[in-house]
């Protein structure tokens, strides 16, 4: 028989499962820093999230939603950080792979070539856009219309709302890379640039 408990909230959301071992991505992102990054800071986004929402008008909506409907409300402010950091996360997570980085696929190089000329001129486009984001914040391959653009954004703010779609995320909070790297942004930026960028995620969100 099937139990019939009542359950806390009708759909908590929950911290997806990373897409790697915590120890995958060492030595360019450790697992000391996975493990406080995935462990503390992504699960409390997650769980800041579920305790914001319930029993309130967004218990029951998907995340995206949320987002959507949170964005530049000022009495909604942690709703939305704290859904859109959820949301962050899980995306930057899937931008990166074990030995990643080296030729995107034809498809996307191209793409790639069309927008920036070469594709050493979108890496050091993304770099430059890290170092420029003062304070917390993202860094952002996107489609605007059938063109390939960097963006940044502060702190949880996402590009969807600026009607741009998201193909890759880097994390520049300090949080994603002060164990490993201090305060040398660029080195884990570029780092993850060469060894860690996961071209085919962002081909697949580009089609
Ligand atoms: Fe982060």
């Amino acid at each position: 028989m099937m139990k019939t408990d009542k359950i806390k909230s009708a759909t908590p959301h929950v911290l997806p499962a990373l897409p790697y071992a915590d120890s995958a991505l060492s030595p360019v992102i450790s697992a000391n820093t996975i493990g406080f990054h995935y462990g503390k800071h992504h699960k409390g986004y997650v769980d800041n999230l579920n305790k914001l929402v319930g029993g309130t008008e967004f218990a029951d909506l998907p995340l995206e939603k949320i987002i959507t409907q949170t964005a530049g409300k000022a009495d909604k402010t942690a709703i939305f950080n704290n859904a859109a950091q959820t949301w962050n996360h899980t995306f930057y997570w899937r931008s990166l792979k074990p030995k990643g980085g080296g030729e995107p696929p034809a498809e996307l190089k191209q793409k790639i070539e069309a927008s920036f000329g070469t594709l050493d001129a979108c890496k050091k486009e993304l770099a430059t856009a890290a170092m420029a984001q003062f304070g917390s914040g993202w860094v952002w391959l996107v489609l605007n219309g059938a063109k390939l653009k960097v963006v940044k954004t502060g702190n949880a703010d996402v590009p969807m709302t600026a009607g741009l779609k998201p193909l890759l995320a880097i994390d520049v909070w300090e949080h994603a890379y002060y164990l490993d790297y201090q305060n040398r942004r660029a080195d884990y930026v570029n780092a993850v640039l060469d060894k860690l960028i996961n071209w085919e995620f962002a081909l697949q969100n580009a089609s």
